[in-house]
């Protein structure tokens, strides 16, 4: 999570970035007749035609034995074949490949079965979601992934199902609502299933949410259990113990906002000590003082914890950042290994969440072995070793009327992009980015439902209109492939890519590391240096972690190209990066394949700027922050659309009054995915968004800080 805009809307703000033991392995195979086990998935390296669970094993550490593709003949991987997604919206899944099939969910959670060796369409099944959810989606309609168990394919869904799909037809085999519709969750996460249960969690934390995970039998939908995060309202009674435990470390009326620590992302499981891992975002709202006044800890906001996969039982929890106030989620992916740490083999679980420190946990225990920063970090010195802390500096907890420009900001020094873990040169290779950010707080805060609720006010000179205030702005925002050594936690190398937000990562027993970037492009990396060793031009940006299988004697290598999320809505536009929307595919190499891209169709329409509606700096001024409050999430900061959505700067919907108001208000657009605000908008601030939209197109900000980049090989 991730914005710049405040609960009042003030801003769109550039300034912002200026500144044990108890598990049997037999248990883990049931109860499933036929297909896909536990076993298979525990055994994934003797299943290298598959890729049978999201990370590829339960580990998940994203590392595949395939030796096929090497450093010396990477230069040879072609294109086998394509498929197009028909999406201009992110594309963030990690494929599952089962059988010769690969399971893969594109935009609006429809999920397709395609041909692994060709691409071809075996089956399609659309949800048919309810796409005015959109609105409660923080960071873009996307998803991760589906899950197999059995002969069937489970998929989360941004309305809050759990869909459990006949894997060899695509018929509907059950579908359960998983959250209460009344708050503004959204599932974009993939499934994990462990022992014959479906384990998934849900986003929404800055809308106003209360987190959990819940899991349910994957035979027949039924819920098993449901693990809550954060405490509920203490006078409709704890629900367990370890929730008035934890409401200790609470002050305020947290439950009203729901308090946050949403799963959305990563997860993990360890069969031999039968502890399943979840990650635990951030708090609603963001800024602790706002959310629980009188101080706390807030369990278990920005935590890993482990619970018992059969009962959702707690055994331990480690909190990576007490008193959470800024975005920090621990929804980073989590990796289990064997690592060999002070002369000693310990089972530990990696992760590099949003806060900078890679930390590294006794995995039975959650005991802190290590944690040292992967980026630069200004917000803690170091990670106290004794206390397993932070070490906070002055002034970075949003309690002077100074904005403190803050690394890692929002958009964390690793986000949702998977890394991983190489099991032959032992390191960790992490999509790692430094994205600055000021925080400052709202004292005025109340929480209003169904937007974004930080507490912050961001809005401190609002409106850059220098060009080289921009352009250093953005030369402080840096994306790297970083290779990273848990045991000794250093950097051992760095590519340094053009700027934040690129693609999860892959690396194999050929020596190589698979990444993708913003810029369009997909390339290998030799694991052992960092050397670029091939490179294939995507026309869209990666944000997706690549997979690879063997088929008949040939690895194949997968990535889903579609250029989008939380940092492409709202500043895709503002920093381009050559990406270009509108071309969600699933991508294909091997060996001396030669397959080509259709070639792209650069149709930029370039229509005429609307005339000005008014020139009454009281209306404008209403308009930007109303559409600060309800607009850039999705139509970008400044208007300035990445392409993913429509922009609003050049659309003719933005000349005509009645257009306006019937898709602004009336949701005429509702079913493509652009609510309607009637709800929180009246037809007068729909006017003002308007003039200020058509000013936007007027002013000269485009000429000064908008830069084309253009789409290139
Ligand atoms: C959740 C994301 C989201 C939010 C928030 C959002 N929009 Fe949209 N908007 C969209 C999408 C997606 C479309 C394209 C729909 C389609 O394909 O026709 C769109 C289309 C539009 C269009 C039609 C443009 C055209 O040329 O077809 C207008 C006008 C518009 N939005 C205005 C607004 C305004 C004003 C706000 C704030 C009050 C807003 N939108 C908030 C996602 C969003």
């Amino acid at each position: 999570m991730f914005s710049i805009w405040s609960k009042r809307g003030l801003g769109v703000v550039l300034l912002a970035f200026l500144m044990a033991g108890c598990g049997q392995k037999s248990d883990v195979t049931q109860p499933v007749e036929t297909g896909v086990t536990g076993a298979d998935i525990i055994a994934a390296d003797e299943h290298p035609d598959a890729w049978l669970s999201h990370g590829r094993n339960y580990a998940e550490d994203r590392f595949s034995p395939l030796a096929q593709v090497t450093s010396d003949n990477v230069s040879d991987l072609g294109l086998a074949w394509s498929f197009d997604l028909g999406t201009s919206r992110g594309i963030e899944v990690t494929p599952i490949v089962h059988d010769g099939v690969m399971y893969v969910t594109g935009t609006w959670n429809v999920v397709h079965a395609l041909d692994a060796r060709t691409g071809e369409e075996l089956w399609r099944y659309d949800p048919e979601v309810d796409r005015s959810r959109a609105a409660y989606m923080c960071c873009d309609v996307v998803n991760r992934g589906v899950a197999i168990w059995g002969d069937k394919i489970f998929t989360g869904t941004i309305d809050g199902r759990l869909i459990a799909i006949d894997a060899a037809t695509g018929e509907e085999v059950w579908d359960v609502l998983t959250v209460d519709l009344s708050r503004p969750y959204s599932i974009t996460g993939a499934p994990r299933i462990v022992k014959g249960k479906v384990i998934i969690g849900n986003g929404g934390a800055e809308l106003g949410v209360r987190g959990y995970v819940t899991a349910y039998d994957a035979q027949t939908g039924e819920q098993a259990w449901r693990f809550y995060t954060v405490p509920g309202n203490p006078e409709d009674g704890f629900e367990t113990s370890l929730m008035e435990e934890i409401s200790s470390t609470w002050t305020g009326q947290w439950w009203v906002e729901g308090g946050g620590g949403t799963v959305w992302d990563s997860m993990a499981y360890d069969p031999d000590l039968d502890l399943f891992y979840i990650g635990v975002g951030n708090g609603s709202p963001w800024n602790h003082r706002r959310r629980s006044p009188e101080g706390g800890d807030n369990l278990f906001l920005s935590s890993i914890v482990a619970l018992r996969p059969d009962t959702g039982e707690y055994v331990w929890h480690y909190q990576t950042t007490p008193a959470e106030t800024w975005d920090y989620t621990a929804t980073q992916h989590m990796i289990l290994a064997d690592l060999d740490i002070a002369g000693e083999t310990r089972r530990v679980i990696m992760q590099a969440p949003k806060n900078g420190f890679f930390y590294i946990l006794d995995a039975a225990t959650g005991e802190l072995l290590s944690a040292e920063n992967f980026v630069p970090v200004n917000w803690a010195t170091h990670i106290d070793m004794e206390t397993g802390r932070p070490v906070e500096v002055d002034g970075a907890r949003w309690n002077s009327d100074q904005p403190f420009i803050q690394l890692p900001g929002p958009l964390g020094a690793h986000n949702w992009h998977p890394m991983s873990y190489s099991h032959d040169t032992g390191l960790v290779y992490i999509p790692a980015q430094e994205a600055p950010w000021a925080y400052i707080d709202d004292p005025d805060y109340a929480y209003q439902a169904g937007v974004w609720n930080t507490g912050g006010d961001f809005f401190i000179n609002a409106l850059p209109s220098d060009a080289a205030m921009f352009k250093a702005v953005k030369s402080m925002m840096k994306g790297r492939l970083l290779a990273w050594d848990p045991v000794n936690q250093k950097q051992v190398w760095a590519v340094e890519h053009g700027g934040p937000w690129n693609g999860g990562v892959l690396s194999t027993a050929g020596g190589l590391v698979f990444q993708g970037t913003a810029d369009a492009h997909f390339a290998a990396y030799d694991a052992a240096t960092g050397d670029e060793k091939w490179k294939f031009f995507t026309q869209t940006g990666i944000v997706a972690a690549p997979i690879t299988y063997e088929l008949d004697g040939e690895q194949y290598v997968t990535v889903a190209a579609g250029w989008g999320g939380s940092f492409v809505l709202g500043y895709g536009g503002v920093f381009p990066t050559g990406s270009q929307a509108k071309v969600g595919k699933i991508l294909t190499f091997k060996l001396e394949a030669e397959g080509k891209l259709q070639p792209l169709e650069v149709a930029r329409a370039v229509n005429s700027v609307p005339k000005p509606i008014t020139d009454d700096p009281a209306v404008i001024s209403a308009g930007f922050i109303a559409y600060g409050t309800y607009c850039g999430i999705c139509h970008g900061d400044h208007a300035y659309s990445s392409g993913l959505v429509p922009n609003l700067r050049y659309s003719s919907i933005t000349t005509d009054e009645t257009a306006w108001q019937s898709v602004v208000l009336g949701g005429a657009l509702a079913n493509a995915g652009m609510p309607g605000f009637s709800d929180y908008l009246s037809r007068q601030e729909a006017e003002s968004i308007r003039a200020y939209v058509i000013s936007e197109a007027n002013s000269d900000r485009t000429e000064t800080f908008y830069e084309e980049v253009s789409v290139t090989d």
